[in-house]
C-alpha cells in the first residue's frame, strides 16, 4: 500500500521505518521540504520517498500526520479529501498555543478542520520508543502490546487496524471520534503500557 506520512520526526519517522519494512511503499513529508529529507529517506531504504505534504496526501491511499497540533490547519486539506487520514497528534497547550477546541475531541476537532477527509485517531497514546520496539507479529493479540484506534469511519477503521495488526501490536478498538477524549493527555488510558487483553479490560471498566 502507499503510505503518505506527513511529519517526520519522532513518530512519523518511527512509522515510516516500520511500514516500509513490512512491504509498504512510504511517502515522507516534513514542513521544509523533500530535499531536507534526502539523508533520512537514504537512510530507511528504497521503500520510502521523500516528496511534499502535498503529493503525501495525493499518492497515499492511508496518510498519517504526525506534527505538532497546534500545525494542523496547515495539512493540504483539499489533496487529503476523501482520503483516509490517521491522526497521532496529542494536544499540549504548552507546546501548541491556547487552541479553543469548542468542546470537542482533538479528533473531532481535526476532523472539522478536514471536512471530507476519513479520520482515524491512532498511534497517539504511545512513546515512539515502544513504538520502535514493542511490536511482535508472533505474539498472540491479546498478549501483545495495544494501540487504541477511534474513528467514525468503520471501513477506515478496519484499514487502520489491519495495518496496526501487521506492525505486530494490538489494534484495541476505542469507539468514536467524540468519545476519543479517553485518549488524550491527562486521561486515565493516556500512553499506558497495556497489552491487548488488559486494554480491553481497562476500556471495560473506563
Ligand atoms: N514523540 C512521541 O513519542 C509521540 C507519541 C505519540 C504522539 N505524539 C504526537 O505526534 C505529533 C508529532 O510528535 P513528534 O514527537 O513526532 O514531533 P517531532 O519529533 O517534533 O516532529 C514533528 C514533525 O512534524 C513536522 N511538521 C511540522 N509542521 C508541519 C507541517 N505543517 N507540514 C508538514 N510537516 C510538519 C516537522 O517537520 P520540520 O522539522 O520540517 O518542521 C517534524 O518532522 C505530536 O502531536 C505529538 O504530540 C508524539
Amino acid at each position: 500500500m502507499n503510505i503518505g506520512i506527513i511529519g517526520s520526526g519522532h513518530i512519523g519517522g518511527t512509522l515510516a521505518r516500520l511500514f516500509s519494512a513490512r512491504g509498504h511503499a512510504v511517502l515522507l513529508a516534513n514542513s521544509r521540504g523533500p530535499e531536507s529529507l534526502r539523508e533520512m529517506v537514504a537512510e530507511l531504504g528504497p521503500g520510502v520517498r521523500a516528496v511534499t505534504p502535498q503529493e503525501a496526501a495525493r499518492e497515499a491511499e492511508v496518510v498519517v500526520e504526525a506534527i505538532p497540533f497546534g500545525r494542523l490547519t496547515e495539512l493540504p486539506r483539499e489533496d487529503l479529501s476523501g482520503k483516509i487520514l490517521v491522526t497521532a497528534a496529542n494536544y499540549y497547550p504548552e507546546r501548541d498555543g491556547e487552541i479553543d477546541l469548542g468542546g470537542l475531541s482533538e479528533a473531532e476537532y481535526t476532523a472539522r478542520l478536514l471536512p471530507g477527509v476519513r479520520v482515524v485517531k491512532a498511534f497517539n497514546t504511545i512513546w515512539f520508543r515502544h513504538l520502535a520496539e514493542q511490536g511482535d507479529p508472533g505474539k498472540p493479540q491479546s498478549e501483545r502490546r495495544a494501540i487504541f484506534v477511534e474513528a467514525d469511519d468503520p471501513g477506515a477503521k478496519a484499514v487502520v487496524s489491519h495495518l496496526i495488526d501487521e506492525l505486530g501490536f494490538a489494534p484495541v478498538d476505542g469507539g468514536d471520534l467524540p468519545g476519543s477524549t479517553r485518549f488524550q493527555p491527562g486521561s486515565p488510558l493516556y500512553n499506558r503500557d497495556l497489552t491487548g487483553r488488559e486494554a480491553r479490560e481497562a476500556l471495560a471498566t473506563s
